[in-house]
């Protein structure tokens, strides 16, 4: 285990900012942490990072506690921070260099390094600018490449994705998809349920300061006991179709969507309810233009946990 918390407790006055917050971080892997703004993502990372005092709780880091004087754990890990901790006045080689040599003494590799990470985050047609000069997406790539020139084994990052253009964002999502296939062990902060399930090898779901659930992306969908979404569009619906839906064996919830013959059938899952919906179809002589079983997303997850939706 590369990240152990246990039972941590922040308290800013009187919010409870974490409350009995676990998380633990495997080796190579990459962690998501996810939840809405607010639910403590920024302090739990700040805390782990010795950077926060905190109440309570146990934290380890590589099988240490992290102090500010932790100088040789320090150099292993690397730091992308919410908010772009930059120098506006430097080029963006220079600030690249400035937080490398924190880490890194010697002169050349340091300019490798610098370079190296230059590229990595595609601000080679850049790198003489100052960073005012950059716009807000190339500015979190260099916020990116400052974190990791030094080549860390574990790397923070906490919301990277915020306010940048499409581009940027998948330039920066593929940039830590290679972070982790080069080996490093990644732990990502969003409150994006997208970018989650995009990238995450297992997710922390956080709500309140706490760990709600930890697991892959299929554990978390196995835990909600709706499991099968089938989506139907009915060419010729009648007034009690919905009615009728919601009578059949094993539906926990039938949705009609706007004014047309579109629902959403939410199943318990572990029956034939496909084919057993299509009987139905049959019996009652409907036509169906669309009818496809879907998977639930890891917003139904959220939804299902704390009754509220994790969405912008
Ligand atoms: N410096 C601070 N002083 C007081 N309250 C804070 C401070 N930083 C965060 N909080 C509160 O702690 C809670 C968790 O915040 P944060 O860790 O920033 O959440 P997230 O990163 O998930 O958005 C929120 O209620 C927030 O208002
Ligand atoms: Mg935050």
């Amino acid at each position: 285990m590369i990240v152990n918390v246990e039972n941590l407790v922040k308290r800013y006055k009187d919010n409870i900012a974490l409350e009995h917050f676990n998380m633990n971080v495997l080796e190579g892997e990459i962690l998501g942490l996810l939840g809405p703004n607010g639910s403590g993502k920024t302090t739990a990372i700040n805390c782990i990072l010795g950077l926060l005092n905190y109440d309570k709780g146990i934290i380890n880091v590589f099988g240490e506690e992290l102090k500010s004087t932790s100088y040789e754990l320090k150099r292993r890990i690397g730091i992308v921070p919410q908010d772009i901790a930059v120098f506006y006045n430097l080029k963006v080689w220079e600030n690249i260099d400035y937080f490398c040599g924190l880490y890194i003494d010697d002169n050349s590799l340091r300019k490798k390094y610098v370079e190296e990470a230059i590229e990595f985050v595609g601000l080679e047609g850049h790198r003489d600018k100052k960073s005012q000069e950059l716009s807000g997406g190339l500015r979190r790539r260099l916020n990116i490449a400052c974190g990791i020139a030094h080549k860390p084994e574990l790397i923070f990052l906490d919301e990277p994705t915020v306010a940048v253009d499409a581009q940027s964002r998948n330039f920066i999502l593929d940039g830590i998809k290679k972070l982790s296939e080069n080996g490093a062990t990644i732990v990502y902060t969003t409150h994006y349920l997208e970018e989650a399930e995009e990238l995450c090898d297992r997710i922390v779901i956080m709500d309140n300061g706490r760990d709600l659930v930890t697991g892959t992306l299929d554990e978390l969908k196995n835990m909600i006991a709706t499991t099968e979404k089938i989506v139907v569009e009915f060419i010729n619906p009648v007034g009690d179709t919905k009615k009728k839906l919601e009578s059949i064996e094993y539906v926990r919830e039938v949705q009609n969507i706007g004014e047309n013959g579109k629902f959403i059938l939410k199943f318990e899952r572990g029956h034939n309810n496909l084919s057993v919906l299509l009987d139905f179809i049959k019996e009652e002589n409907l036509v169906y233009e669309t009818l496809y079983s879907e998977t639930p997303s890891l917003n139904d997850v959220f939804l299902e946990l704390t009754g509220k939706e994790l969405r912008d």
